[in-house]
């Protein structure tokens, strides 16, 4: 089984993009709603919760897990797979999605400038520009913080007048800057793709980070016989969440266009 871990719904998204590449494998998606949202908290809460996000997945089979959350790829990946992995599981893996989403963005930039929008734990964790200069040092990267797009998409304002303000606010410095790519650095921002594309116009390609992560898990799989052979592919798909399991099962139905059944409701501790 396949573990997606979340801060809440926005990681629907990246699952999305699993069920529509992948679509046999047996997938477990757990959303810490409870604790949602990350992108403003300290590094040490988002690395705690990540990882008993991490112990959860795995104690319901997980034998790979994506970090879908782009706060929790940039804040805690790298401790969970230097330090807790190779104690803890030391035959299973986590994977984030800021290094797919980098090598996206360095393979079609065409002048070398990439944009990053993200929360503010992400862009303050400067790892887009770290994975991007490992990539290509020449690269200019600019980075952008935008801690209000989440509220409004979790409000479901995606569509609303003020919801576009705000995101000329936030994007357009990124277009003045010349930018050719934009990497949305966050799980919610791909409801709001459109409008960030048609305002950041046609020099600017903005990726489609769900389908690039689920094509980099395809890669990986291929790369990697030790673990596909133990992935289940009864396309079984599993929904747990810390908040309330009605909320999710609506909001998981009307994104993912499908019933999704029972959603388990846990807590997450030590
Ligand atoms: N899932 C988070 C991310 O991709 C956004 C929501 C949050 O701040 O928890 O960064």
């Amino acid at each position: 089984m396949i573990g997606v871990f979340d801060s809440g719904y926005g990681g629907l998204t990246v699952l999305k993009g699993f069920l529509e590449k992948l679509p046999d494998y047996d997938y477990l998606y757990l959303g810490d709603s409870a604790r949602a949202p990350y992108g403003n908290k300290s590094l040490k809460v988002i690395y705690d919760y990540t990882r008993q996000a991490v112990d959860f997945l795995f104690s319901r089979g997980a034998v790979l897990i994506i970090l879908a959350c782009n706060t929790a790829s940039a804040k805690a990946l790298r401790r969970i797979q230097q330090e807790w992995l190779p104690d803890h599981y030391p035959d299973r893996r986590v994977l984030g999605v800021v290094i797919p989403l980098a090598e996206a963005a360095a393979d079609v930039s065409r002048w070398g400038r990439i944009g990053v929008i993200g929360t503010r734990a992400t862009v303050e964790s400067r790892v887009f520009d770290q994975e991007l200069h490992k990539l290509n040092p020449k690269l200019k990267v600019i980075e952008k913080a935008c801690p209000l797009l989440v509220p409004l998409v979790e409000e479901g304002w995606v569509r609303k007048p003020e919801t576009r303000s705000i995101l000329k606010k936030y994007v357009l410095p990124l277009k003045s800057a010349a930018i050719d790519t934009l990497i949305l650095g966050c799980t919610h921002y791909p409801f709001l793709k459109n409008d960030i594309a048609r305002i950041m116009g046609k020099n600017c390609r903005v990726l489609d980070a769900p389908a690039i992560v689920a094509g980099k898990l395809a890669d990986y799989l291929v790369r990697h016989p030790e673990i596909e052979s133990r992935l289940s592919r009864k396309q079984a798909r599993s929904f747990s969440t810390t908040d309330d399991p009605e909320r999710f099962r609506t909001f998981g139905e009307d994104f993912l266009g499908r019933r999704i059944g029972e959603v388990l409701t846990v807590d997450l501790k030590e």
